[in-house]
């Protein structure tokens, strides 16, 4: 088994797809292990964003991921990490496959429905960000 770290983005949450999404995590076979709706501060956004700190759509980023509400999700499957990237589908969406997450649910890069960590390293840092030990 393996713990992954999700968020229904801002504009998923906005346009009501939240139900929508989870209904076809679980469908998928995973576990919720975690699930908090939150509001980020752009600071929040920030630190959560590190890593793309550097890049010019970091700004434009953690504006829109601090914009409204969003929900952040500890996912459990075997190869969590793998199953969840690929439920969700390519970062932008105009190349994402048909039936995944971001194909349905997102208009662009920017407003891509969905978030997935990338990798074991990832996956920890992002989870122990958002959720305390004894809450997962
Ligand atoms: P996410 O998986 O949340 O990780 C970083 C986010 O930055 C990404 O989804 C996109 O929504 C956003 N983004 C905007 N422009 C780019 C880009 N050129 N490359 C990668 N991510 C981008």
């Amino acid at each position: 088994m393996q713990r992954t770290f999700a968020i229904i983005k801002p504009d998923a949450v906005k346009k009501g797809v939240s139900g929508q999404i989870l209904a076809r995590i679980e469908g998928a076979g995973f576990t919720v292990r975690g699930m908090r709706m939150i509001h980020m501060s752009k600071g929040e956004a920030e630190g959560f964003y590190h890593v793309h700190s550097a890049r010019p759509f970091f700004g434009g980023l953690t504006d829109f991921m601090s914009s409204g509400p969003c929900v952040v999700l500890c996912l459990e499957a075997p190869d969590a990490i793998k199953q969840w990237r690929d439920l969700m589908g390519a970062t932008d969406p105009a190349k994402a496959e048909a039936g995944t997450m971001r194909k349905d649910f997102g208009a662009s890069i920017d407003n891509n429905a969905t978030h997935g960590s990338d990798a074991p390293e990832t996956a920890a840092f992002e989870l122990g960000y958002f959720f305390r030990g004894m809450e997962l």
